[in-house]
C-alpha cells in the first residue's frame, strides 16, 4: 500500500459523507462493478459490492478474486464478506484491505439456502459469540472502518429432546443483543433491514425497531427495506430517524432513484427519466458490463435490459428481443427501433 493509499484507507469515510447517506445495498448477482459504477453516476453515496465468499477468498477461488475486480471512480466501494470461519474472515480480510476497497462489511442478514443453509448469513445470528469473534476478527485485521449488515431477529433452531419426543419452544434472537455485544468494538456502521429473518423479502418494516438502535449504538445507522420511492425513503428517514438508507430492489430498472430521493428531501419534488434517458443509461451500463466481463456480460445485462423496460410502451415486444442480445450492437438496434 502507497502512503497515500494508507491514509485515504484509514480515514472513516462514513464520517465524511452528508446524511442521509444513500447507499446501494449489496445485491448477490446485480451489484457487480458495472452497477456500482452505474448507480455512482446517479447518486448513490457509497455503493457495497455483491457478497464474497471469504471461504473462497481463503482458497484463493479465482472465481472469487474476479468478483472483485472494480474501478477507481465507484469510491467508495464497501465490500461485503460472508461466510462463517473466524480464520478464514481473518485472511479474506487482509486480502480485501490490500484491494482498496473503502470498507468492509459482514453479512449477517442473507437468508438465501447457499449461505444460511451452510450456517452463514443471518443464521450466524443464532451464534452470537460465533457473530462477536467474526466481527472482531476482521476489526483485528484490518485499518478499513467496519460495518454490519443484519435483520431484526432469528428465531433459534427447535432441539428435540429424544426422551420426551418433545420439542423445544424456539427462542427469538434478537440482533439488538449482538449490537449491545459489539459496542467496545471497532464497527462504523450497521446497516439494518428491518425483517426478521423468517419474513424473507416480504412483509412489514419494523422502523420503530430501527429507531431503537441509536439507543446501543454510537456509529452511523443506514435503514433498509422496502425502499422504492423517494416518498418511502423520505417516510423511513422520519420514522426510523436513521442516518442514511440502504436501497436494494428499488434499484432495479432505475439506479437514478438515489438523485430523485435526494431532490425529493431538499425540494419536496423530483422528475421521472424520459424513454430517451434511459435508453442512454441501460446503454452505458452495458458497455461497462462488457468491458468489465467480456461477452459474459451480455448475458447478465439482459435481466437489467428487463427492468429498464418497466412501464414503457411496446415493453412486452422489446423484452422479447433484448433477452437474447449479444452485442452493443444488438441493443442499440432494439433502442433504435423503439
Ligand atoms: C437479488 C438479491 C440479492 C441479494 N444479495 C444480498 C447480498 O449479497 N448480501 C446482503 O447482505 N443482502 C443481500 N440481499 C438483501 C438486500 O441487500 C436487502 O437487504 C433486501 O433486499 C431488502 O431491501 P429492499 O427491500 O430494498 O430490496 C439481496 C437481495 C436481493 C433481492
Amino acid at each position: 500500500m502507497t502512503k497515500e493509499t494508507n491514509k485515504i484507507d484509514n480515514k472513516n469515510f462514513w464520517l465524511s459523507l452528508r446524511k442521509p447517506i444513500l447507499v446501494l445495498a449489496p445485491m448477490a448477482g446485480i451489484t457487480d462493478s458495472a452497477y456500482c459504477t452505474i448507480c455512482r453516476k446517479n447518486g448513490a453515496d457509497v455503493v457495497y459490492t455483491e457478497m464474497i465468499s471469504a471461504d473462497g477468498l481463503h482458497y484463493n477461488s479465482k472465481k472469487t478474486f474476479d468478483m472483485l475486480k472494480i474501478l477507481p471512480r465507484e469510491k467508495p466501494v464497501v465490500v461485503q464478506l460472508f461466510g462463517k470461519d473466524p480464520e478464514k474472515f481473518a485472511r479474506a480480510t487482509q486480502i480485501v484491505t490490500k484491494l482498496r476497497f473503502s470498507g468492509i462489511d459482514i453479512n449477517f442478514g442473507c437468508p438465501a439456502k447457499k449461505v444460511a443453509g451452510h450456517g452463514g448469513g443471518a443464521t450466524l445470528m443464532r451464534d452470537l459469540n460465533l457473530c462477536y469473534k467474526i466481527i472482531k476478527t476482521v476489526c483485528d485485521n484490518t485499518n478499513l472502518p467496519v460495518s454490519i449488515k443484519i435483520r431484526t431477529s432469528i428465531k433459534s433452531e427447535s432441539v428435540k429432546n429424544k426422551k420426551l419426543e418433545l420439542k423445544s419452544q424456539k427462542q427469538i434472537i434478537k440482533s439488538i443483543d449482538l449490537i449491545k455485544k459489539i459496542q467496545n468494538l471497532r464497527v462504523s456502521t450497521i446497516m439494518i433491514h428491518g425483517r426478521s429473518y423468517e419474513q424473507g423479502f416480504t412483509g412489514e418494516i419494523d422502523y420503530n425497531y430501527i429507531k431503537n438502535i441509536k439507543k446501543y449504538f454510537n456509529g452511523v445507522i443506514i435503514a433498509n427495506g422496502n425502499i422504492n420511492t423517494p416518498e418511502v425513503a423520505k417516510k423511513t428517514l422520519e420514522l426510523t430517524l436513521a442516518d442514511g438508507l440502504g436501497i436494494a430492489r428499488g434499484v432495479y430498472g432505475k439506479p437514478w432513484i438515489f438523485e430523485q430521493i435526494k431532490d425529493y428531501l431538499n425540494t419536496d419534488k423530483y422528475k421521472e427519466k424520459s424513454w430517451a434517458q434511459i435508453k442512454k443509461i441501460a446503454l452505458q451500463h452495458a458497455k461497462l458490463n462488457y468491458k468489465s466481463k467480456g461477452d459474459y456480460g451480455f448475458v447478465e445485462i439482459r435481466k437489467h435490459l428487463l427492468f429498464y423496460t418497466k412501464n414503457q410502451e411496446n415493453a412486452k415486444e422489446m423484452r422479447r428481443e433484448l433477452v437474447s442480445v449479444k452485442t452493443i450492437k444488438d441493443i442499440e438496434k432494439i433502442f433504435q427501433k423503439y
